[in-house]
């Protein structure tokens, strides 16, 4: 089977998506079930566009501020994914929301990963949430992406301990170790195996 065309949508430095390119590479594209066409994102400068173009993929950037409105914003976003004619599109640390033109092209196939066991600490602020409500498990979720915020249904979940000394910065790096592997396993999984979404339920066949 041909291998499922990605796009990746990035707003930081970029690791998850790192990790995909370096599972691919490794396994290679045919075992690994998909390839990343491109990378997209809301902002330049940024660690997750130097590692696209480090890896020889195209790259486009849609700012909100350059839109006379979220709409046309999430239209543009929308059309720049579409071109690239994609299977799934990952949300890697993607820390817009998307609109309701984007969903409606990509609902379905809209994966996103966020630092928390939704649907506790949904937003912006998973890690600091966590941390704040004294929490002493957290973890990392991977969805499909509805229109709520970090609301949709849930394919798999990462659980890490919160430690006593731990601080926001230390934390999210042990529950970005834990997000990187599972990214990478559902990624490939939902793109061998393919999937049916059942009300809340993910089944990947
Ligand atoms: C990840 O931990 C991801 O879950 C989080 O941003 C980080 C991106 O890291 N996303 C959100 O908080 C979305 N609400 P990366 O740029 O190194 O992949």
């Amino acid at each position: 089977m041909a291998a499922k065309r990605l796009v990746v949508l990035v707003s930081g430095s970029g690791t998850n998506l790192q990790a995909l390119l370096d599972a691919i590479a490794a396994t290679g594209t045919e075992a690994y079930g998909a390839e990343i066409v491109a990378v997209g994102a809301d902002r330049d400068g940024i660690e997750g566009l130097a590692r696209a173009e480090r890896a020889g993929l195209p790259t486009f950037v849609r700012k909100v501020k350059e839109y006379e409105s979220r709409e046309e914003w999430d239209a543009a976003l929308a059309e720049a994914v579409a071109s690239y004619e994609p299977d799934l599109v990952v949300s890697a640390g993607f820390m817009k929301i998307v609109g309701k033109e984007f969903l409606g092209r990509f609902g379905g196939r809209f994966v996103n990963t966020h630092p928390a066991l939704l649907p506790s600490f949904p937003g912006a602020h998973g890690v600091r949430d966590a941390l704040a409500y004294g929490a002493r498990v957290t973890g990392c979720t991977v969805h499909f992406v509805d229109d709520g915020v970090d609301t949709g249904p849930i394919i798999a979940q990462g659980v890490v301990e919160v430690r006593d000394e731990d601080d926001e910065s230390a934390l999210h790096e042990r529950i970005k170790e834990v997000e990187r592997r599972l990214l990478v396993d559902v990624v490939g999984r939902l793109a061998r195996n393919g999937y049916r979404i059942e009300g809340r339920k993910v089944v990947i066949q």
